[in-house]
């Protein structure tokens, strides 16, 4: 335990607030094939939770992390791994040279595909091998992928688990694993589930957990998977992120319809996504607002995968306005610059609401959120400004065009600073929107057409 504070208190003084320890990605201590693909991406400067979670993990350190939706966890777990990883990295044909060695484990299939796309954008520059397994297609095809060796397995807990219990894939040289989004991963509808796989992984690895919120039970869960971890809280416990605006339209159920194409069509929003608590609301929903000839999509967890996709990758490239979907969009998703979401419906767990709001504001980018609550979704609003610590003022319905909410990119530094000062999403470049993002969907080639700081033992 002495130890562990030493480290903390040599990588990253506790009192330190997050910006003030900016430093460049060169200074991390990464291989220059991972700084040359970070450069392409066009990052410029970590992130809060980059620069406190990536020497950390470096120092073979458990982590428990947490840091505000869209603030770039993903590469704050995906590069050290990396880093970790490159002495293993071989061209050799052999399966048995590259057995699987890093795991991240998502609890959707989008969030899966969407995790592993990032690890092939900064693996680039590396021979390490990665695939993506997740249910609702076919096995053959990812156990051919995994039959010959990936050093990398992004994957979901339920397919996963099929092709372990299969001996498809070998578990026992996993050195790392990662749980993205590790409060839901942890919750009864994925325990069981992560126990198994458990206990296809050696016990002695380093076990990372990252989300956007982290209750006390999960935190007390969460111990007995780590080995002597460290927590790294940016901003305060559960806030939602800070670019997102945040409004409460009181609307009786039967206006909410009218209510969504109000707040849309009055501020010009070009895309928007629509939360609700069921199936049922989702395909109501959707095609009522297919029926007044508003190119709108559906997504959730009843449809076929292939669908599924298919509406995802409409939004993301701007071919449907509003994508309306169950919380199984709600989690670890980035749509490039997407403007606003609305909760159709309030979500019963208050974390979802955190979450679902966080697919907008991304990246620097500003955003709003939109929560039209019915008389008997008070209950629930009240549970959500618990939650975030935060009043939620109810305001009308806009009835005047007010200015366009566009997701206009936006540096957290003052713009007259000089280009080495901006903030980590001064200059981003990355994904674009019309960039396909799922391989999966993509036609044959030759058809083709982006507070404070602390650190403690946990
Ligand atoms: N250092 C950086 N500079 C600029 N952009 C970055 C940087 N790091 C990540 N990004 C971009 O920020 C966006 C959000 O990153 P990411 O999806 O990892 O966020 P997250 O913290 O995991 O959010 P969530 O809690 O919703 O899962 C991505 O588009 C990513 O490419
Ligand atoms: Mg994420």
């Amino acid at each position: 335990m002495e130890a562990s504070k030493e480290i903390v208190r040599a990588i990253v003084p506790e009192t330190t607030p997050a910006l003030e320890v900016a430093s460049s990605f060169d200074e991390l201590g990464l291989a220059a094939p991972i700084l040359a693909a970070v450069k392409e991406m066009g990052y410029v400067i970590p992130t809060p939770i980059q620069q406190q979670a990536i020497p950390l993990v470096l120092a073979g350190r458990d982590l428990m992390a947490q840091a505000q939706t869209g603030t770039g966890k993903t590469a704050a777990f995906v590069l050290p791994l990396l880093q970790k990883m490159v002495p293993h990295a071989n061209a050799s044909a052999s399966p048995a040279r590259h057995p699987v060695r890093a795991l991240v484990l998502t609890p959707t299939r989008e969030l899966a595909i969407q995790v592993h796309e990032s690890v092939v954008g900064y693996n680039k520059h590396l021979a390490l091998r990665s695939t993506v397994v997740f249910g609702g297609v076919d096995m053959k095809a990812q156990l051919a992928d995994l039959r010959g060796g990936v050093e990398i397995l992004v994957a979901t807990p339920g397919r996963l688990l099929d092709h372990a219990n299969s001996r498809g894939v070998l578990l026992s040289q996993v050195q790392f694993l990662v749980l993205d989004e590790a409060d839901r991963m942890l919750d009864m509808g994925f325990l069981p589930d992560l126990k198994r796989i458990l206990d296809f992984l050696p016990t002695k690895r380093q076990t990372l957990l990252f989300s956007a919120t982290f209750d006390d039970n999960i935190v007390g869960l969460a111990r007995s998977f780590l080995q002597n971890p460290l927590k790294v809280e940016v901003a305060k416990r559960n806030t939602s992120a800070d670019n997102v605006e945040q409004l409460v339209h009181k609307v009786k159920e039967e206006n909410k319809l009218d209510a969504l194409v109000q707040v849309v069509n009055s501020r010009d929003i070009a895309q928007v996504l629509v939360f609700t608590r069921t199936k049922v609301c989702a395909d109501k929903v959707g095609h009522r607002l297919q029926k007044r000839g508003i190119k709108a999509a559906i997504i959730h967890g009843d449809k076929a995968q292939v669908e599924r996709l298919a509406a995802l990758e409409g939004f993301k490239q701007g071919k449907v306005q509003y994508l309306v979907a169950t919380d199984i969009a709600a989690r670890g998703l980035d749509i490039v610059e997407l403007p606003c979401v609305v909760n159709y419906e309030l979500p019963y767990a208050p974390e979802d609401y955190v979450h679902r709001i966080g697919r907008t504001g991304r990246a620097g980018a500003s955003g709003l959120a939109v929560s039209l609550c019915a008389p008997d979704e008070e209950r629930l609003l009240a549970g959500i400004e618990r939650f975030i610590k935060r009043d939620l003022k109810a305001t009308p319905l806009p009835e005047t065009a007010p200015p366009p909410v566009r997701a206009i990119a936006t540096s957290i530094m003052p713009a007259t600073v000089s280009s080495e000062t901006k903030g980590p999403f001064s200059q981003r470049f990355g994904r674009t929107r019309a960039e396909p993002v799922c391989a999966l969907l993509l036609p044959p080639a030759n058809q083709v057409e982006p507070t404070p700081t602390v650190a403690t033992p946990a």
